[in-house]
Parts: C-alpha cells; sequence; structure tokens
C-alpha cells in the first residue's frame, strides 16, 4: 500500500509540470474565475473582474501579455470571436482582477470567455480552456415576478419554529427545451422542486444577510429538469435565520420587520429550441399550503417531520392543488433588494460513518461519529407507519455514556422523524443544522394495539453529512509531530464548523453568530485553509449593512434585530483588519474602494470620541481579551495578571485600525486620506508611548496580552521591542511557562515571540501539554478546538455549561502561527495576492519535518523542509508570474546549495545574505531545492 506520504508526493507532481530550461510548452493560463468564482451563473456586477493563473514548465517564467476573448456564445469563443470583448494582446503580467471592459452586459446574457498569455521570451501560450458566467438580475423590474406567500406567513408576529409552506404551480413548455435558468430567493429558508426533483444541491439558501437590506439570489441551470409538454415547480419554505431569536432572546418585530415571515420571489426562464423564450414567475396565481410533512424547523432546535403528511406528487404536473389556499402578493418584503450570491454556498461536502453505536440506558441508542462535526445526519428507518424516531446532537458523553446537552443552552439540536408506510425509508433534514460528534437515537416501534418497544437503530443505519460553505480548500499541512498535527486537524474541523454563510462563534448553542472579534482573529488561519475570498467579499457586505449611523460597527454581522451598542475594541475592527487581509491574500482593490469609506467613520468614531488619541471612552462591550487567564481557575494558578487594561488593549486596536485606514486610502489613491490617517496612527502610537509605556519597556498591566499587542501592531520603538519582550518571558514565567492570554492575543503572543528571536519558545507553548495549552485540549480528547482550554478536564468534568462551545475557532488562530513559521508562508502586502512572498521555515520543537502546500490565488506554493544529520533540506515551489524571499537556517551563505550547486548557478536565485543562523535569497518562479550546513541540530527542544 501506499504510504500518505507517497500519495502526497505524488500528488504535487502530477500538479505540477516538468520543469526545464528549454522552450515552454507548458505555458497555460488556467483556473480561470469571474469574481472569484468558477462559471459562476447569476453574477451582478456590471463589470466583473476576471482572473486566471499562470502555468509553466520553466523557471523564471513571467506573464508579459495576455490577450482575452469573451463571446456571446460558445460557439463563437470557438472560433475565436470575441464580439464581446477581444483585448488584443495587452503587454501587462497581470493576472488578477481584470475588470471587464467589452459592450456593456445585460441580465441574463451568457459571456463564455478564454485567456492565452505571452512568456517572458515573447513565447505565446494556447487558448486557455474555455470558461463562463452568466449575468443574473441586474435591476428589481428585471424579475418581472412578484413576492409570493401563503397568507400566514405575511404578517406573522413573533418568531418560533413553524409548519414549512409549500408553494405550488405548473405551467406547459411547447416543445423541446434549449436552455432553462431559474433565479430564485425568498424570505426564510427555501429548497427549490423542479417535476419531483429538488433543484441543485446548495443547503440553507438563500443564507444569511441583514433581509430588510439585501436578500441573496441564486441562479440555477435547470436545463435537465424541464421537458415538453406538463411541468409543476415548487418550494418549500421554512424560518432559518429570519425566523430565530438569537441567544434565545426574544425581539421586538419592529427591530427585525421580517422576523418569521416567509416569501418567494422566483423567474424561470425556459428558451425553446426554436428560439422563443418562455417567462415562468411568482405570481399570485401559484398555490400554497402550511399542512405538509415539515410540521416545524429551526436553525437551533431542529427539524420535526411526519412522513404521514407527505404529498406525494406535490411537485409533480397533474397534482390537485385545489384545496390549496392561492399564494398573496406581499408588497412589503419588495424591501429587501435581491442581490447574487458572491460566495460558494453551504454544501453536504463529506460524509462521516459512525465508530460505534452504544446503549448506555436501556432503549437509548448512542452513536459515535468520531470526530466533532457540523452538519445533520441522514437515518434510514424501519417499522410500520407512525414509527417515531428522535435524534439528539451533542458534542460530548456524560460520564454514563449518555449525551452531554448543558452546553447548548437554548437549542435542541433534535430531529424527529415519524414514518409514512411500512418500508425502509431514509430521511435527511434540510432546514437546520447542527454541531456534534454523538447522536443520541430513541424512538417507538408502532405496533397498533401492542405493547410498544423500543426503536432499535442499526450502526449502518446513520451517516453524518458535513456541511458548511463550500470554500475551496487551499492549504494542507503535515509534519513530523503527531500533536502539531492534530492540533491542526482541530483547527480545520473548527474551520469546517463555522463557516455557515457567515464566520460563526460555535454551531452548537443558541448563538452561531458572526462574531467579529473571532473571525478577527481566526483570518489569516482561515485563509491558509481555504480560499475565502467569495466567503469574505459576502461577509464584508453584511458588516457594513450591519454599522451604525453613527460609524460604529457591531460586536457580530448580520446584525439586523438591533442596533445593539457594538463599536467594542477588538469585535469592531474586524471591519478594517478583514478587508485588509482580503487586500494582502488576493490583491482585492475593488473591494477596498467598497469597504475604505465604512472602515474610515469606524476610525473617525473612536476618535471623534477619544481627543486625546487613548481609546478610554467609548469602549462598547467589556469583553475585552476574552476569556484570558484571569478567567482560568487552577491550582497555584495566579489569580489576576492575564487581563490587559481594557484602554490598553483598546488604544492598541485603535492604532492598528487607524494604520489599516491610512494603507487602505493609499491603495485607492486617497493621497490625502492616507497622510491624515497616517499621521493619526504616529499619534496613537506616540501617546500609547506616553502614557502606557515605561522607559524599561514595561507597558500598563504587565500582562502577556499588552506586550503582544504592542509588538504585533508596531506601536513600540525598535530599542524597546526586545525589553517588551523579556517582560514577556517573564510574564510567561509567572505562570509556570504558560499563556495568560485570551482569543484577541493568544495567536498574537506566538508569532511576537518568533519574531523577536524566541521562537523556541513559542515550540514549546505549541507542543506543551499542561494546562492551559492546546495539547492538554488534545490531552482531553478535543477532535476540535475548544471555546475554553479547559471545556472538559478528565477526572474534573465540565466547565460551566453557559459558555462552554467545544468548537470554537479563536484559539485556533495558531494556525497562523505554523503557516507563517513552521511551514514558513507569509504574503507581502507590498506586492498583495501572493504576487511576492515569504517563504521562511524556522525548525523547532523536535520536528525534523514539515511541509505545506498553499494554493495561492497565483497558483501553488510549496514549502517542504526536513533536518537531516546536521543539514537542512527545502524544497520550494514558487509560482510562475511570482518571485519569493526564500529563508533558510545556515551557518552561512557559502554552506548553501541550490540543486546541488552555488545558488547563483541558475540564474534565478540571488543571495540576498546571512544574519543571525539564516541566508536569504530572492527567487524566481520554480521548483527548487535548498540544502544548507546547519549550526547545530535544532530542533532539539
Ligand atoms: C461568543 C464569543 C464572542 C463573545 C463576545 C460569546 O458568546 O461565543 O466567541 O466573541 O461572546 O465576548
Amino acid at each position: 500500500m501506499m504510504t500518505r506520504r507517497w500519495v502526497w508526493v505524488l500528488a504535487i507532481g502530477f500538479a505540477q509540470p516538468a520543469w526545464s530550461a528549454g522552450a515552454d510548452r507548458d505555458l497555460r493560463g488556467e483556473a480561470l474565475r469571474c469574481e472569484y468564482r468558477v462559471d459562476p451563473l447569476g453574477v451582478d456586477a456590471v463589470r466583473p473582474r476576471l482572473s486566471w493563473v499562470v502555468r509553466s514548465g520553466r523557471r523564471g517564467q513571467k506573464q508579459t501579455a495576455y490577450h482575452l476573448l469573451v463571446s456571446g456564445s460558445r460557439a463563437k469563443l470557438d472560433r475565436d470571436e470575441g464580439d464581446l470583448w477581444d483585448t488584443g494582446k495587452v503587454e501587462s503580467d497581470r493576472t488578477l482582477h481584470v475588470v471587464y471592459a467589452g459592450k456593456p452586459l445585460r441580465s441574463r446574457m451568457r459571456c463564455w470567455w478564454k485567456v492565452r498569455v505571452w512568456g517572458k521570451d515573447g513565447e505565446v501560450s494556447p487558448w486557455s480552456r474555455p470558461a463562463m458566467w452568466s449575468m443574473g438580475l441586474l435591476d428589481p423590474g428585471d424579475w418581472q415576478a412578484k413576492w409570493i406567500a401563503h397568507p400566514a406567513d405575511v404578517s406573522a408576529s413573533e418568531a418560533g419554529p413553524m409548519p414549512a409552506t409549500m408553494l405550488r404551480t405548473s405551467f406547459a413548455v411547447a416543445g423541446p427545451v434549449k436552455r432553462a435558468t431559474a433565479y430564485v430567493t425568498a424570505l426564510g429558508l427555501y429548497e427549490l422542486r423542479l417535476n419531483g426533483r429538488r433543484v441543485g444541491d446548495s443547503a440553507l439558501a438563500p443564507e444569511f444577510t441583514v433581509y430588510d437590506r439585501r436578500v441573496q439570489y441564486q441562479a440555477h441551470d435547470v436545463t435537465e429538469y424541464i421537458v415538453a409538454g406538463d411541468n409543476a415547480v415548487g418550494a418549500v419554505l421554512a424560518d432559518g435565520w429570519n425566523g430565530e431569536y438569537f441567544f434565545g432572546m426574544p425581539m421586538r418585530q419592529a427591530q427585525r420587520p421580517f422576523l418569521g415571515r416567509r416569501g418567494l420571489l422566483l423567474r424561470l426562464d425556459i428558451e425553446g429550441e426554436d428560439g422563443k423564450t418562455q417567462t415562468v414567475v411568482t405570481a399570485p396565481s401559484w398555490r400554497s399550503t402550511r399542512r405538509g410533512p415539515t410540521r416545524s424547523a429551526s436553525l437551533y432546535d431542529g427539524e420535526v417531520y411526519d412522513a404521514r403528511r407527505a404529498m406525494p406528487g406535490w411537485d409533480k404536473p397533474g397534482f390537485d392543488d385545489a384545496l390549496w389556499p392561492a399564494a398573496v402578493v406581499a408588497e412589503a418584503f419588495a424591501r429587501a433588494k435581491p442581490v447574487w450570491q458572491p460566495n460558494e454556498s453551504i454544501r453536504a461536502v463529506g460524509e462521516r460513518k459512525p465508530v460505534k453505536v452504544a446503549e448506555p440506558k436501556p432503549g437509548v441508542f448512542v452513536f459515535d461519529l468520531g470526530q466533532n462535526m457540523v452538519g445533520w445526519c441522514r437515518l434510514k428507518v424501519r417499522g410500520r407507519a407512525g414509527t417515531t424516531v428522535r435524534l439528539r446532537h451533542a458534542e460530548m458523553l456524560n460520564d454514563d455514556g449518555t449525551v452531554y446537552r448543558a452546553n447548548l443552552r437554548g437549542a435542541e439540536q433534535t430531529d424527529t422523524y415519524t414514518k409514512g408506510t411500512g418500508a425502509e425509508e431514509t430521511y435527511e433534514p434540510r432546514f437546520t443544522y447542527h454541531g456534534f460528534r454523538y447522536v443520541e437515537c430513541t424512538g417507538t416501534e408502532y405496533k397498533p394495539w401492542r405493547y410498544m418497544p423500543a426503536y432499535k437503530p442499526r450502526l449502518g443505519d446513520l451517516v453524518g453529512l458535513v456541511v458548511h460553505s463550500a470554500s475551496p480548500q487551499a492549504g494542507r499541512f503535515e509534519c513530523s509531530s503527531d500533536l502539531v498535527n492534530r492540533i491542526m486537524h482541530m483547527v480545520v474541523w473548527t474551520q469546517r464548523g463555522n463557516l455557515h454563510s457567515v464566520p460563526t462563534d460555535c454551531p452548537q448553542r443558541d448563538e452561531r453568530a458572526g462574531w467579529m472579534g473571532d473571525i478577527q482573529s481566526f483570518a489569516q488561519t482561515a485563509i491558509f485553509h481555504m480560499d475565502m475570498a467569495g466567503f469574505f467579499s459576502k461577509w464584508l457586505r453584511d458588516v457594513r449593512d450591519s454599522q451604525m449611523p453613527d460609524g460604529r460597527y457591531p460586536n457580530f454581522a448580520p446584525m439586523d434585530f438591533d442596533r445593539w451598542r457594538g463599536g467594542t475594541p477588538a469585535w469592531a475592527d474586524a471591519g478594517t483588519i478583514v478587508p485588509w487581509r482580503m487586500y494582502q491574500n488576493y490583491a482585492d482593490t475593488r473591494l477596498l474602494a467598497e469597504h475604505y469609506d465604512s472602515a474610515r467613520r469606524w476610525v473617525d468614531f473612536v476618535h471623534a470620541r477619544n481627543p486625546s488619541l487613548l481609546w478610554e471612552k467609548a469602549l462598547g462591550d467589556k469583553f475585552n481579551d476574552w476569556l484570558n487567564g484571569d478567567t482560568l481557575v487552577q491550582d497555584g494558578w495566579p489569580r489576576k495578571g492575564g487581563q490587559v487594561p481594557p484602554r490598553v488593549l483598546a488604544t492598541a486596536f485603535f492604532a492598528h485600525s487607524a494604520e489599516i485606514v491610512a494603507k487602505m486610502a493609499a491603495v485607492i489613491d486617497r493621497a490625502e486620506d492616507a497622510r491624515r490617517y497616517g499621521r493619526l496612527f504616529e499619534g496613537i502610537k506616540a501617546a500609547f508611548l506616553k502614557r502606557y509605556v515605561q522607559p524599561d519597556g514595561r507597558i500598563e498591566g504587565n500582562t502577556q496580552a499588552g506586550y503582544a499587542l504592542a509588538l504585533r501592531f508596531n506601536l513600540l520603538p525598535e530599542a524597546l521591542r526586545a525589553k517588551a519582550a523579556g517582560h514577556l518571558l517573564a510574564e510567561l514565567g509567572r505562570y509556570g511557562g504558560h499563556m495568560s492570554t485570551g482569543i484577541q492575543t493568544s495567536h498574537r503572543l506566538m508569532l511576537e515571540l518568533t519574531r523577536t528571536g524566541h521562537n523556541d519558545e513559542a515550540y514549546r507553548l505549541l507542543t506543551l501539554q499542561t494546562f492551559p495549552s492546546w495539547g492538554f485540549m488534545v490531552k482531553q480528547g478535543a477532535t476540535t478546538i475548544w471555546e475554553r482550554w479547559d471545556g472538559y478536564v478528565k477526572g474534573r468534568g465540565f466547565q460551566k455549561p453557559m459558555m462552554n462551545s467545544f468548537n470554537h475557532w479563536a484559539l485556533g488562530a495558531v494556525g497562523e502561527w505554523v503557516w507563517r513559521n513552521v511551514v514558513g508562508l507569509s504574503p507581502d502586502e507590498s506586492r498583495p495576492g501572493w504576487k511576492h512572498f515569504t517563504v521562511a521555515p524556522r525548525p523547532g520543537g523536535g520536528l525534523t519535518w514539515a511541509r505545506g502546500r498553499y494554493d495561492s490565488i497565483r497558483g501553488t506554493i510549496v514549502s517542504d523542509w526536513r533536518v537531516e544529520a546536521g543539514r537542512f533540506r527545502l524544497d520550494v515551489t514558487v509560482p510562475a508570474n511570482t518571485t519569493a524571499t526564500v529563508s533558510l537556517p545556515a551557518r552561512d551563505a557559502e554552506s548553501v546549495t541550490v540543486d546541488d550547486k552555488p545558488p547563483v548557478a541558475s540564474g534565478l536565485v540571488r543571495p540576498l545574505g546571512a544574519r543571525d543562523g539564516r541566508a536569504s535569497f530572492m527567487v524566481s518562479s520554480g521548483r527548487y531545492r535548498f540544502v544548507s550546513l546547519m549550526d547545530a541540530s535544532p530542533g532539539r527542544p
């Protein structure tokens, strides 16, 4: 059998062409994307942005020119006719976000495109494989459809689980169909059905936005669903985010104008082979009912489905809906502006089989999926009609083997299914999701007039479906330490568990909100693991929609129910930090231009209330460095000294946000603003230094967190950095060599330990197994990152149930440290979108090898190293049309070879010098093997 390692190496081998110095037969433009997406349907940008990756078999390859063709039909594209846009040869190395500038694009158009590129010696690639996008409905009037609803759904006055609504109509199609497209959205959640089949595979559409501002629509190619003759279209609507009471807090209707209301908006275009187009739209002629099988559905509580109430054929032609009430037109819903969905849909992306099923109490069966995960289960159910089975989901078990559910607070996470026939049936909920590793199955077999035995499931009856926003995987990591691999496995699963249209804090209890402070910490880690460009493009719009008129960002977004105070340091600052990550990693200047004014208003809000430049007033909510060391209880653990003084944390974030706004302004050519916010940053920095920092580098509060923030945000002059790092180390010592930091500062502490020359200390913390540490979580049996270091302790039990999620990504932000220092990859914001980047692995912690592969927006980057007999071997892949600064441990520059030769031999590697036991090189694209002699075998702890 092939080992995993070999599979990995081969995967890279196949993915890359052979590198040679000769003719570049492999030169290609590939991975074509429009608005970050592959062949997207329904785009509403009138000037969509086109991007590709340059692939080459030749080192040092650069794109010197490109030629784009955009055609109104595939046939024209195949004939090289760019009737919509023919750029001709454009001398440019640009491969990202080329803004469409051809003939004006109209609603519902299809655009086919391809690209060819020229290399550095003038060689030209063949045309790329064709790609496409289709335009959506650019103007609300283009829908021609009315928002329709069941009469009871128009004026629902309160939220709470309600029966799902079914809507339907039928129509006739005269002849063979050439192409059919459905544009659809809803208030609440929808599942679209055509002629008895579910359309597409997206779940929980149209996802979570500030509904009274914007609702996302999806476009589906439904050609294969439509037939000549009679057809039927239907939709099931359920509550979803629009019907939930967040945190179990009842909200007044006035605060959420659409709370609990449900409606459908659809336009279906059917183009016949005869060239005529027929359009079916939502209208009062549709019929609706709430008497179907889905008796209630709630994201938090789960679904109740009674298959005895199924209405077979309701979504097919010929169904008698005469008794269904007519749908009504809901004019008020038109306030929700339909917009294209830029992010990848939520989808079931994988399955997990249970590893065992136990019966801790008679009739109570508990499945163990072996992994804390998020989604729902598919269950096979046997027994007579009327047999009812209940699935209760939980992340942990009690000591007696029953499911532990106290930490779910108000979320029931329970699905109940009642059989409709005597045959085996399969059930899968559609309008909910759960966070769980364990599933309790109970029920009764229905046997009229007889003793009713408990329902007994079999191991093979249940499958867990892993469901999340399907952002494509971008990074893969592996190293010689099982513990570090385990931690990174937990980080990745926690990311999967918290991507549900918005970046959530947790997937199980009655929150699941887009908490800004959590993703602000985790954003770069998230980007290393998945392509987050579409996801963040969508969510940053939610952030802007949730911003208060005075400039305050909320604590979480979307926040549609109550313009709650918000404006909390580190949480609100996600409004500057996350868009800047989008720029650093994806070079997204359009996003910066759209977002800039919003970010500036946030900084102005803080500034106006704190003219002293110390953020001491209007401090928002008291989250501070949430879950810092002062919240931990342990014998010998200092009672105080973990929590950074709120104004120190706040002023540090104020400075950081001001600096980011200055940089954003510079990027989008607002030079005057760039100077103004640059001066503001310098002013805040000076005020911080004067007020909170002693001449010996001690920072007010003397906390690890305070040092981590001041160092990370560059608030200290060079001379004080080493001193501050010294205090930080002393404070680690006071905690017995442990972190006393919270969710805002743990990963920043790690990054700054390494940056100030204490890499070994960072490795020691990463691989520590005593409380509190990531290794301690692993030892307690974690398979995802926990909200608390001690969520569960063997022999002691659970933390307080109020705030005890076992799937919380904030502490998983340590993934950024692993990527930047173990793998060694960092983007360079002066040449954003990985046009230039660093590969600087720093071995330590006893690791003998590590490898990371990152699919950047410009192509695949690899850093793969091994320490052997005093030598450091580093295999690097730099994508075509990019460059990298490679830095590796080396006794001196002379001891380094590249492909067994002196570095300069290839002409593509330029030595930059050696310092502090490392040698650096400027490297052109291609694959290289660096080998150096090290001082001593590093990595021994
Ligand atoms: C969430 C956190 C969040 C916090 C604010 C909690 O309920 O789960 O992760 O950032 O509230 O302090």
